[in-house]
């Protein structure tokens, strides 16, 4: 099912208020979850009938397609939750996903023949990750180490590639909510509120790399990705205040006037009102827009028989209306860098 690119979305102009669907604040999605969409039951049969055919094809997870778990008879669901991730508020949250009825490969591996529907897994880390397991490691989040390593709350932020999706295979006893956020909303806020600061978030921010890069390469971008663009005439929002912070341990500059305008952005997205919370439960299954939704987590604690665990994808969609500048390359050695590739090449970005 992935998103026909001529598939009608309203457009918006930098300068001008985004008004379409993807606008959306906390009261919008009660903590009631009467939001939240249900697998259906023949979708449920669908993966436990495509499950021994999709083992047997012993794909790797960026090698499975839609085809080789068909999933016909829920083609209008799926396409529900494509229009939501796409148009709609750019995320959805589906239940019920067969958690307990498969070991934990049959699980990773159905998750991910489900995924394929809405996009192409994709590496997440130097280390070669497509399927990764968001558990406790024993690692602070800093410049050595991502978040999703350790049990703190993480700032509101973008993952790579256009979409992560999350699987819950497991809770805390205690926090671990998650947090989104809608980018557009934010946007506006800013827009509204302080004007004068867009013209830094247009222009964008350095990356630290987070040791996820070659040796040799360097410790930040070289380019500036924005906080706010619009290509294609779509609104995107890329956004990881750390991953910008971390850029003054390696001697680059952050002026008064960037910090300020950081301070200002991250006083709207503070706002309780502006984010929706969820607790997810065992067999929630995530998709998140990364360019519309800007997602968090809240801080965590593990019991002995009761260790938080869920599995992450990226996906990477070409026909997204969405593919802007792609932040998964930040985590990428140099040669591999997919902007090689596809989407838009960013000022001081050079392909050799
Ligand atoms: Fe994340």
């Amino acid at each position: 099912m992935q998103s026909n690119p001529t598939t009608n979305a309203a457009t918006v102009v930098s300068g001008e208020p985004v008004t379409d669907t993807s606008v959306w604040r906390a009261a919008d999605f009660p903590d009631d979850r009467t939001w939240v969409r249900p697998i259906p039951d023949t979708l449920v049969d669908e993966i436990d009938a495509g499950l021994p055919g999709l083992k047997a094809l012993n794909r790797h997870p960026s090698e499975i397609r839609p085809e080789d778990f068909p999933l016909p008879r829920s083609a209008e669901f799926l396409a529900e939750i494509d229009h939501a991730i796409e148009i709609g508020p750019g995320f959805s949250l589906m239940s019920g996903f067969p958690v307990e009825r498969y070991d934990y490969d049959d699980t990773a591996l159905a998750y991910c023949g489900l995924a394929a529907h809405f996009g192409r897994a994709a590496i997440q880390s130097r280390a070669g990750e497509f399927v990764v397991d968001v558990s406790d490691k024993g690692v602070p989040m800093g410049t050595k180490a991502r978040g999703h390593y350790g049990t703190t709350g993480l700032p509101f932020h973008a993952d790579g590639a256009n979409s992560v999706s999350l699987l819950c295979l497991q809770t805390a006893p205690k926090g671990g909510r998650s947090l989104l956020i809608s980018g557009a909303a934010i946007y506006n806020e800013m827009l509204a509120k302080h004007p004068g600061h867009m013209d830094v978030l247009y222009r964008g921010f350095h990356h630290h790399r987070r040791d996820e890069r070659d040796p040799g390469d360097p410790a930040v971008t070289p380019w500036r990705t924005p906080v706010f663009s619009f290509y294609d005439d779509r609104f995107h929002i890329v956004y990881i205040r750390p991953s910008i912070d971390f850029c003054e341990d390696e001697g680059i500059e952050i002026t008064a006037e960037e910090k300020a305008a950081m301070d200002a952005l991250d006083q709207v997205i503070a706002r309780s009102d502006m984010q929706v919370s969820m607790h997810l439960r065992p067999g929630d299954l995530q998709i998140v827009n990364n360019f519309l939704v800007l997602h968090s987590r809240t801080e965590y604690h593990d019991a002995p028989d009761q260790k938080r665990h869920l599995i992450r994808l990226w996906l990477d969609n070409p026909n997204s209306l969405r593919n802007g500048p792609g932040k998964m390359d930040w985590y990428m050695p140099e040669h591999s860098r997919f902007l090689k590739t596809r989407g838009h090449l960013l000022e001081g970005y050079s392909v050799t």
